[in-house]
């Protein structure tokens, strides 16, 4: 389908974007889009609050239009995200438990209903360990009231939709080994241990200065997949420019495919001009669709010409 999808594929993985669906109608970015991915997440499209802002009332047009727009052009699609403590309608927070429950199942139930067939791999929970050296849980209606089971009953939930979609866990600040990813590493040892489906994790992978491209990060992708799982990067994206940032886009695309079961890498937008961090230049392509540095960077560390 496109320049980095084939080069990936050609590695027996994806190379993937997130797609905003209002975006879609631009002509440079669509051209883009179709000129280079074979995979795309919606950047915002399928998150809660954006699918059922009112309790039990679905809205997917603009999903569909992202999911529409992919099939058209053989690409592949991830489901991003069921189960996240942000962008999450006000209602929600305001169940208690056993209904917050039935909520978070009844999400679940219709959103991977409605693509059932149609998504290559979920996030099923998002962002649920805190940041810092304590590698506990963060803070959510979910986390608050229906205790540490929420993540293991979402997985449960989501197998018995749709058993074909790669079920993951998604975080970020867990590329590398610290205590945020060591706390997500026992989670998924111990869903292993006992049986709870989980078949991917996702490390979103948004490096700066003050974050940078872990030196482990090959090694830590490589204990999770040593854990029996699949191992994705999900939202790639890495500020900077020129020759630096194209380095670091080489390591994290060498990083994926020095790892077996790291099966494909999504950056988090198609150009600079929209990137969620309005004032920097982290992706693949300029504000005007020309390619970087690092496009170049990323094209041929996959083999590509
Ligand atoms: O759609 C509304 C629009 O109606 C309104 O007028 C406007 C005014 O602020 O806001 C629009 O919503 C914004 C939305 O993006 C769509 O553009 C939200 O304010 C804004 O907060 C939201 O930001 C998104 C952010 O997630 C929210 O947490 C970013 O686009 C999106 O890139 C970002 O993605 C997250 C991943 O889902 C999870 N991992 C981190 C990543 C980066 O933050």
């Amino acid at each position: 389908v496109g320049a980095l999808g084939d080069a990936a594929a050609a590695k027996g993985r994806y190379f993937g974007t997130a797609v905003a669906a209002n975006h879609l109608g631009e002509a440079a970015y669509a051209s883009t889009l179709n000129a280079q991915f074979d995979s795309v997440t919606p950047e915002n499209e399928m998150k809660w609050d954006a699918l059922e802002s009112t309790r039990d009332s679905f809205s997917f047009a603009a999903a569909d239009r992202i999911v529409g727009h992919a099939q058209s052009k053989g690409m592949k699609v991830r489901g991003h995200t069921l189960v996240w403590h942000s962008q999450l309608p006000g209602w929600v927070g305001g169940l208690g438990a056993t209904d917050l429950r039935s909520a978070m199942n009844n999400h679940i139930t219709q959103v991977m209903t409605h693509y059932k067939g149609e998504i290559h791999s979920w996030d099923v929970v998002n962002e649920a360990y805190q940041d810092g050296s304590s590698g506990a849980r963060r803070s959510s209606p979910f986390q608050d009231k229906l205790g540490n089971g929420f993540i293991e009953e979402a997985f449960r939930t989501a197998r018995t939709v749709d058993a074909d979609a790669k079920l993951c866990y998604n975080d970020y600040n867990t590329d590398g080994r610290n205590a945020k990813s060591n706390a997500v590493y026992d989670m998924v040892k111990d869903f292993k241990q006992r049986g709870v489906p989980i078949d991917c994790v996702g490390f979103q992978s948004h490096f700066n200065s003050n974050s940078p491209v872990p030196s482990d990060f090959q090694a830590n992708l490589q204990r999770f997949a040593d854990l029996g799982v699949d191992v994705q990067i999900t939202e790639l994206d890495i500020e900077g420019s020129g020759s630096a940032q194209a380095a670091n886009y080489t390591k994290v695309v060498n990083a994926c495919l020095a790892v077996t079961r790291c099966t494909g890498i999504t950056v988090w937008g198609v150009t600079d001009k929209y990137s969620w961090r309005s004032s920097g230049t982290p992706l693949l392509f300029d504000g005007d669709y020309n390619k970087k540095p690092a496009y170049d960077a990323v094209l041929a560390a996959l083999g590509g010409s």
